[in-house]
């Protein structure tokens, strides 16, 4: 079980991977299929069953990090999909078309598990790391002493009569045409919240725009260490791959 494919549902992008789970890296290159409208249970399926056959990967184990809560291979919101996902059992539903081992798991959980593994959480095994993806939503993953706390979901944390994801998420960014400094400064009220109700050792960065982190860093301005992930993209592939082990 050395390698494993792994599969991270975007808003935008449904991507795969192979992956080499003793080194925390891809292998070969990774394909990805654009997220079907209406983003639905069936024809996020079908996508998911695409990419699985352009990797043979038929009846092999793999893993899925997925943009809701999930709890038990079931999922629990629809903030970036449809809202037929609410209450589906996607993890039953695959295993009996794929005839395979699946596990599902939250998006932002599986690129922490990855980051916290190979990435520079690796080091951070004492109090609690938060680590926060940027995307088309805000996913967080929680870890007390290296274990992490599943579903979190702190991009949801109410602001503005809203909700931060719509004001620091990278999609708020671009929808509202936000300068870096503008955007930084939302992303920065952020993560001062964050750091006012967890007082964690750290905060991690990820998605995308993490990146571009030299670009807003200078509006960023908390009591605690804050750094950008090391895996960037590849997190959420290798976190899902990662998250089978717990199944076989
Ligand atoms: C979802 C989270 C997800 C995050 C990143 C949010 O809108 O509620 O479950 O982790 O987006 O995709």
């Amino acid at each position: 079980m050395e390698q494993i494919l792994g599969i991270d549902v975007g808003a935008t992008g449904i991507k795969g991977g192979i992956v080499d789970l003793k080194k925390g890296v891809i292998i070969g290159e990774k394909k990805k299929i654009k997220t079907p409208s209406p983003a639905t249970p069936e024809n996020v399926m079908l996508v998911l069953e695409q990419l699985i056959s352009e990797f043979s990967w038929q009846g092999k184990p793999l893993g899925i990090g997925f943009p809701a809560i999930v709890k038990n291979g079931t999922v629990w919101t629809a903030s970036n999909i449809d809202d037929s996902f609410i209450g589906f059992p996607l993890e039953e539903e695959l295993h009996k078309r794929i005839s395979a081992q699946v596990s599902i798991v939250n998006d932002a959980d599986a690129a922490g598990i990855a980051e916290m593994t190979f990435g520079k959480g690796k080091h951070m095994k004492k109090g609690l790391v938060i680590m926060i993806t940027l995307g088309t939503g805000i996913g967080s993953s929680l870890f007390f002493d290296g274990k992490l706390i599943p579903n979190t979901e702190l991009g949801h944390l109410l602001y503005k009569k809203s909700i931060f994801e719509r004001y620091a998420s990278n999609s708020a960014k671009e929808k509202k045409a936000l300068s870096w400094k503008n955007w930084g400064s939302e992303v920065n009220v952020y993560l001062n919240h964050l750091n006012h109700l967890f007082s964690p050792e750290a905060i991690l960065i990820g998605g995308g725009v993490s990146k571009h982190f030299d670009k807003y860093k200078s509006y960023i301005d908390v009591n605690t260490f804050v750094d950008t992930a090391q895996l960037l993209n590849d997190a959420g592939i290798i976190g899902a791959a990662m998250s089978i082990k717990h199944k076989i």
